[in-house]
């Protein structure tokens, strides 16, 4: 069976850091494997519409932000397919055969459809006020059309971050129950994680759990030196650290939680330099060491701000010159995701023939029915 990568992003504003180490910084390893036989890297722009339909041209804007976002990350249109998932139709009627197949019920028990319903502040009853707005069915049903657009390309492997656990397995009931009511048709999938436990779910630069648009605690792919710089020296430490001198946690302490997500063992030579005060200078060898001279007490926050300062604008300077050489042209921007959507309505054509045949809803193909 060919091995096949489907994943995406809502284009509601630029990617950020939480994207980059949650799912970005592995399809470009996937990408670069060469283990996989297609990818199809999804604009999610209808699922950014369920909850933003009185905002469709934020979506509309960000469409191509999200695009030089993945392009100056490292991924390459020449081995993967990246589209605009309403530029494929297939995917909504695919997902309008499969809400038979979920009850709502079963919706409302998936616990990332709940947890986003009460983020959002939908009401759980609607007046017809304003204010007392509930959940739009299409969001409601997010899910479903999730998993449309997982199975049309007949995806085996789906690379997203831990809070999409729930609708991967919500996606694996509808092929499971697809393939019972119709005869094997669908692929099952399987979710790929990151490995690393601080990328699973990296915090907000103010320690929330998630970063978020919202929340105003971004550090976005896209930002300058100066705003990382300045992002960081305002990120939540240890509120009990006062004095260089007391002894500090590292458990629940954002700065250490994103080190652990982006520090490698080479930065501990090239940034040296962050480490030398005017009153102390630590050399360091890896992140335990750092660890522990934090828990001892007389290392700065500071020092350690500087030092994850210096390795995000290292990770992100090349896709900032990336990203300044394709908003040269823009137009062969769009070039790539024309033609990387031309190639996946062609799949998820396929794949709906095959669906359609399984469900006896070929009519004008089936001889039988037709008596010719
Ligand atoms: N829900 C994903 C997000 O929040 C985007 C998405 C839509 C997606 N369809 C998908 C991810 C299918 C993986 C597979 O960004």
């Amino acid at each position: 069976m060919a091995k096949v990568i489907l994943t995406g992003d809502r284009p509601t504003g630029r990617l950020h850091l939480g994207h980059y180490v949650g799912s970005l910084r592995r399809r470009v390893e996937l990408q670069e494997s060469g283990g996989f036989d297609k990818i199809f890297i999804m604009i999610a722009d209808a699922q950014a519409l369920t909850d933003n339909a009185d905002n469709p041209e934020k979506v509309r804007q960000n469409i191509i932000q999200v695009a030089l976002d993945y392009l100056s990350a490292g991924l390459n249109p020449d081995k993967v397919n990246i589209f605009i998932q309403s530029m494929v139709p297939q995917l909504t009627e695919l997902t309008f055969y499969y809400m038979n197949l979920v009850t709502v019920q079963r919706l409302q028990r998936n616990p990332t459809v709940k947890q986003e319903i009460k983020l959002r502040g939908f009401s759980e009853t609607d007046d017809g006020s304003e204010k007392k707005a509930g959940t739009p069915v299409g969001f409601f049903c997010y899910p479903i059309s999730q998993a449309a657009d997982i199975t049309a390309f007949k995806a085996t492997t789906v690379p997203v971050g831990e809070d999409q656990e729930p609708m991967l397995e919500q996606c694996r009931e509808i092929v499971r129950k697809f393939n019972a009511v119709y005869g094997p048709t669908l692929v099952e999938p399987e979710i790929l994680l990151p490995e690393n436990a601080a990328c699973l779910r990296l915090p907000g630069t103010d320690g929330k759990a998630k970063m978020s648009k919202s929340l105003g605690n971004c550090i976005y792919l896209s930002d300058s030196a100066e705003e990382v710089t300045r992002k960081v020296k305002g990120m939540f430490t240890d509120p009990g650290h006062l004095q260089v001198s007391d002894p500090g946690k590292v458990e629940g302490n954002t700065v250490f939680t994103y080190l652990d997500a982006f520090c490698k063992p080479e930065h501990f030579e090239r940034f040296a330099s962050c480490f030398e005060g005017r009153k102390s200078c630590f050399v360091f060898h890896n992140l335990d060491e750092v660890k522990a001279q934090y828990r001892a007490g007389g290392l700065g926050d500071m020092m350690l701000k500087n030092f994850l300062a210096a390795i995000l604008n290292d990770l992100l300077e090349p896709m900032r010159q990336r990203r300044a050489e394709l908003e040269k042209d823009l137009p062969a921007v769009w070039e790539i995701l024309r033609k990387g959507t031309e190639v996946a309505e062609e799949e998820a054509a396929a794949t709906l023939k095959d669906v359609r045949r399984a469900m006896r809803i070929d009519y004008f193909d089936d001889k039988e029915l037709i008596g010719k």
